[in-house]
């Protein structure tokens, strides 16, 4: 069991990897690098469709690694409601439950709406905008999770 454990917080940190790296890629590489480029909407709009679909295939990932995580440590919902330890694990899944909201709403609604607003080259950037901040919000959630993970693990 203890094996399957390891294995469980290995596939975790990866899948925390992939997910914080790959925002950090979209906005500090990709973005700048495709800035002035001619086929910027379609690459966007390729990439974009890409990400989606590793994406949720990595949040589903990080729930059921995280939830065999917990249950390992026994974090029951007792703990969670009796210990400061137990609290920061409801704190982490409330951050992943606001991640999975916004991001069902960024890649299903904001996004593709912005990417029809650049097609359509109208001056109002109004989607264009908010896939840009949920975007943003979403990497400093995902950050916060990731150290929340660490404190659960290691302690203040
Ligand atoms: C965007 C979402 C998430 C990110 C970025 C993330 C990130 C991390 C990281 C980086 C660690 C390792 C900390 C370390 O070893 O120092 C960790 C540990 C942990 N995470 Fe997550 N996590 C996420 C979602 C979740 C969810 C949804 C759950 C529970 C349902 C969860 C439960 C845990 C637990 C229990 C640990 C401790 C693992 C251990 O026993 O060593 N995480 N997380």
């Amino acid at each position: 069991m203890h094996a399957v454990y390891l294995a469980s917080v290995y596939l975790h940190i990866i899948c925390a990897t992939l997910w914080i790296g790959g925002m950090l890629f979209l906005v500090l590489v990709l973005m700048p690098a495709i800035k002035n480029n001619a086929n910027r909407r379609e690459l966007l709009n390729n990439v974009g469709i890409r990400l989606r679909t590793v994406g949720w295939a990595t949040l589903l990932l990080l729930l059921i690694t995280g939830l065999f995580n917990a249950y390992y440590r026994g974090i029951s919902l007792q703990y969670c409601l009796s210990s400061p330890y137990g609290r920061l694990f409801l704190y982490k899944i409330s951050i992943f439950a606001i991640i999975a909201a916004i991001s069902f709403y960024h890649d299903f609604f904001a996004g593709p709406q912005a990417i029809r607003e650049m097609a359509q080259g109208t001056d109002s950037r109004k989607f264009v905008k908010l896939a840009r901040i949920i975007g943003q919000l979403n990497l400093l959630l995902a950050l916060a999770a990731a150290f929340i993970g660490e404190i659960i693990v290691r302690g203040w």
